[in-house]
């Protein structure tokens, strides 16, 4: 079974393999002989040759740690500080909740790294906390980073707000989105500004069940309840002439501003982009040792984790696979989930309509992973460790998945497996449990430090949270000092 996994034929492994041979540093194992022993030889060898080896594995993935620098080159122009200072505001009032009870960083918390502070969101009706102790009804999937979305390609656990050019800073194919929208934001410079428009429509997130009338009716509904605070109608004359010659704001200024506040969150500068650009010393070895093993197999992690081209080192191939994660469902909710017994998420096809994309979600980009409170699209892990061992050994994960770490409310139902694994991906469904504990720890070292940038931590972004905003409705409590989840 392992054999003809080492073997399948990829055109980028083969590829990668070819050239690591030619330099004489790697050949590939195209035979019974596991591939995983040679890095304890390399273990053995002084650390120049590692640094040697990784630096090449690194230029061939297309990792030059200068992502972050070339942010604004690729957004065209300098970021408008003024409109991100109004877009912060926004990100943090509930103004733009029909409800008013709910705001993007309700869901999006700096505190938890502009992750969701749940497994599984909460919206509406909420307690206003966020973090451990946010209270109200579940929704369906728990809120991803919105640190670094600006590279994204497309957006959403199965990727269904989606730049048509792969390139979220091109709009020239089109922004695909559900419907309504459809392509109808395709004239917005920006994929994450069409984004913006959305999730204040969804009533369950922050609209509400009682207001009547549709998307653009709930949309203009917010744009005038901001255009009647006087300090947001200030700070949008500045940004806009049209504002400024006495033009309602519009929601399509809300939304510019929102994402002009989500490009300031790029946190790209992480030790691994310090060692792609030369400092060998950024990276331990066993995050070294950890990094040869993500991009090559058995672990085999690059395979969906990708970062050349149109991932823009995000670790991310941007498709959707199926990986049979525990599926798990509230016992309270106002989301409706899938299956006979409504245990279940399922996942791409849910947008798609496609039973063939049943179970699948997106590959997450893995950048400041470690910063998060919970991990997979329902929060199903709390450990990162406990999220990459599920990758490599899928059946056994599932089969000791008890639960026992999630909050009551969230264990009351778990979904079936079977169904789910007999539809995962070839990589998932092979054991990949290879890796020594030894290796498996290197691996994770990787994940956990190599990947992730200081400044993405939730104490240096917590300048960010407002005394209080321009509405004068109070600014959800950010519980800073939950306790650390005890994982290893
Ligand atoms: C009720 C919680 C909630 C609120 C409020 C919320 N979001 Fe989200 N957000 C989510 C969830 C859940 C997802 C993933 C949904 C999915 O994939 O089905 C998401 C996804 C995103 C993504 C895509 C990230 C990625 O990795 O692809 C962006 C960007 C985003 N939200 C921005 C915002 C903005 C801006 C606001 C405010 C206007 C906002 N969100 C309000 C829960 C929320
Ligand atoms: C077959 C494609 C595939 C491979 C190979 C793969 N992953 Fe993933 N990974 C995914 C998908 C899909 C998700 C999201 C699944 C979900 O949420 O349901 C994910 C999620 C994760 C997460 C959780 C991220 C988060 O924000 O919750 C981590 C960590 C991760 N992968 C690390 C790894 C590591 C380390 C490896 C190598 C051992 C690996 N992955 C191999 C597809 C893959």
């Amino acid at each position: 079974m392992f054999r003809s996994f080492a073997v399948r034929p990829s055109a980028r492994g083969a590829w990668v393999s070819l050239v690591l041979a030619a330099s004489g540093i790697w050949l590939a194992a195209c035979s019974d002989e596991p591939v995983v022993p040679l890095i304890e030889e390399i273990e053995d060898t002084s650390g120049l040759a590692i640094d040697q080896e990784l630096q090449l594995q690194l230029s061939l993935m297309g990792i030059d740690g200068r992502i972050e620098e070339r942010f604004t080159a690729m957004l065209g122009r300098e970021i408008d500080q003024a409109l991100a200072e109004t877009g912060r505001l926004l990100f943090f009032d509930p103004i733009l909740s029909i409800t008013q009870d709910n705001s993007c960083s309700g869901c999006h918390g700096p505190n938890v790294s502009f992750n969701d502070s749940k497994s599984i969101s909460i919206g509406i009706q909420n307690n206003g906390v966020v973090g451990p102790g946010r209270d109200g009804p579940f929704n369906l999937r728990r809120a991803p980073t919105i640190i670094n979305a600006a590279f994204y390609p497309n957006l959403m656990w199965d990727g269904r707000f989606a730049a048509e050019s792969l390139d979220g800073f091109d709009n020239s194919q089109g922004f695909r989105l559900p419907q309504p929208e459809g392509y109808s934001l395709s004239d917005l410079d920006h994929l994450l500004m069409a984004q913006a428009f959305t999730p204040v429509t969804d009533k369950i997130e922050m609209a509400g069940f009682d207001f009547k009338g549709d998307n653009d009716a709930i949309r203009s509904e917010i744009a005038s309840r901001v255009d009647q605070v006087s300090e947001y109608r200030t700070r949008f004359a500045e940004s806009f002439p049209e504002v400024a010659a006495g033009g309602p704001v519009r929601y399509e200024h809300i939304a510019r501003a929102i994402a002009e506040f989500e490009f300031t969150l790029i946190r790209a500068d992480a030790p691994l982009d310090q060692y792609a650009r030369g400092d060998t010393a950024a990276m331990t070895p066993p995050e070294k040792r950890g990094a040869l093993l993500f991009f090559r197999d058995p672990a085999a992690c690059f395979e969906c984790h990708i970062t050349l081209g149109y991932a823009n080192q995000m670790f991310s191939d941007f498709e959707s696979h199926a990986i049979g994660v525990p599926q798990i469902a509230p016992s309270e909710t106002n989301a409706v989930f899938d299956g006979p017994g409504y245990d279940e998420d399922f996942g791409r096809e849910r947008s798609t309509g496609d039973t063939g994309d049943r179970y699948k979600f997106r590959s997450t980009p893995l950048r400041n992973v470690a910063y998060q409170p919970t991990f997979m699209h329902n929060g199903a892990f709390v450990c990162l460790d406990n999220s990459i061992r599920h990758h490599l050994e899928m059946r056994e994960s599932l089969e000791s998945f008890s639960g026992e770490h999630l909050e009551y409310r969230l264990r009351a139902k778990r979904g079936p497996d079977e169904d789910m694994i007999q539809l995962a991906h070839e990589l998932a469904r092979i054991p990949r449990g290879r890796l020594t504990l030894d290796q498996f720890e290197d691996l994770v070292a990787f994940v956990e430090i190599s990947l992730s940038d200081p400044d993405a931590h939730p104490d240096a972004l917590r300048y960010l949270i407002p005394a209080s905003v321009p509405s004068g409705l109070p600014v959800h409590d950010f519980d800073y000092d939950a306790p650390p989840r005890e994982c290893r």
